[in-house]
């Protein structure tokens, strides 16, 4: 099985293009930040502050987080339902990044995203996919852009949703997001040593995807 792994901070374009290149490719594309965005749904149902294990640990025990494909796009299910539009509210997003932190919620996940990659070709997103999650990926991909960029094409997304949130949030909220997933002690956001770093800033998305596509291929 070939796998491409593709890491980086909130907001630099990593799901749009690697669901663009999953399919040039005839890979499936799967969101590994969609599974961390169930557990922080599920912590903020059941009341449980997200960066507490004490609070998120027990309610892991018979939990199902599961992936399912519907034409190729990526449904997550928890505990059955599927929470896949839920799961992408700003509040959700903080609450991922909590338990994110979590070696209990990390080791949780870790064999969903490693079986998927066993058994599919995958482009697979996330933080620690090249590093820890796949090391052994064909493919890694550190994919960036500034702050302000990101923030700019976050808040775009949102407006898009009829979210009501101004580009000042949005940016603060990224910025407290990079910071504590690149600064936790577990699997912190960092490219591997043998990834590939695209910065994005200057790049439409169709460059971006012709890029990666060119360094993909390049090494398969
Ligand atoms: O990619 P997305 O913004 O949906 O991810 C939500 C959160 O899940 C991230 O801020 C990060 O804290 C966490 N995450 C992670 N490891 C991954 C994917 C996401 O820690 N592989």
């Amino acid at each position: 099985m070939t796998a491409v792994a593709i890491d980086g901070p909130a907001g630099a374009g990593k799901s749009t293009i690697a669901r663009s290149v999953a399919k040039e490719l005839g890979f499936i594309y799967v969101d590994t930040g969609a599974l961390y965005r169930a557990i922080g749904l599920h912590a903020l149902k059941n009341g449980a502050d997200p960066k507490v294990q004490e609070e998120v640990g027990p309610l892991l025990s018979g939990l199902s987080v599961r992936l399912c494909f519907v034409d190729s796009e990526q449904r997550v299910l928890l505990n059955g339902e599927d929470v896949s539009e839920q799961i992408r509210t700003p509040e959700v997003s903080m609450a991922a990044s909590g338990v994110s932190a979590l070696k209990s919620v990390r080791e949780f996940l870790f064999e969903l995203q490693r079986s998927m990659a066993e058994e599919n070709d995958v482009v697979m997103d996330g933080r620690d996919i090249g590093t820890v999650v796949l090391p052994n990926a064909q493919v890694k991909i550190f994919l960036t852009a500034t702050p302000e960029e990101r923030a700019r094409r976050r808040h775009r997304e949102l407006l898009e949703k009829g979210a009501q949130v101004s580009y000042g949030e949005v940016l603060a909220d990224l910025k407290k997001r990079d910071y504590d997933d690149s600064h936790r002690a577990i699997a912190p956001l960092k490219p591997a040593p043998d990834a590939v770093v695209v910065n994005t800033t200057t790049l439409s998305l169709q460059e971006s995807i012709q890029m990666l596509l060119g360094i993909i291929r390049g090494k398969l």
